[in-house]
């Protein structure tokens, strides 16, 4: 296997209904994560790129959040339809989509 040049974790962190916390699950993250595969299939980028589903990241009430490593980038709120910009722009083209960014003071 080789070493990815990037590695993303999805948040597919569950809770129960009702939990304070809430989740990414609750959120959709399962949507976001497939999507991730798909792409990462579709462009055969298997040698370069990781997706790993995770557990809770920390800021659940902005969900679904993407870690990507070595950057160290934190992505809140991705939907299905964001996963191919992630690609296009930071995982192939070296940019963060800082309208998907974290905030600072979360991460
Ligand atoms: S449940 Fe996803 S960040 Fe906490």
């Amino acid at each position: 296997m080789a070493k990815p040049l990037k590695h993303v974790f999805v948040c597919a962190q569950q809770r129960p209904p009702g939990h304070p916390r809430g989740s990414c699950a609750a959120k959709g993250c399962n949507e976001t994560l497939q999507a991730f595969w798909g792409e990462l299939q579709k462009r055969n980028a298997f040698d370069r790129i990781a997706v790993t589903y995770s557990g809770c990241l920390g800021p659940c009430d902005s969900g679904p959040n993407v870690l990507v490593y070595p950057d160290g980038v934190l992505y809140a709120g991705v939907g299905k339809d964001d996963v191919a910009e992630i690609f296009d722009t930071h995982l192939e083209g070296g940019e963060v989509v800082t309208r998907l960014q974290a905030p600072a003071g979360v991460w």
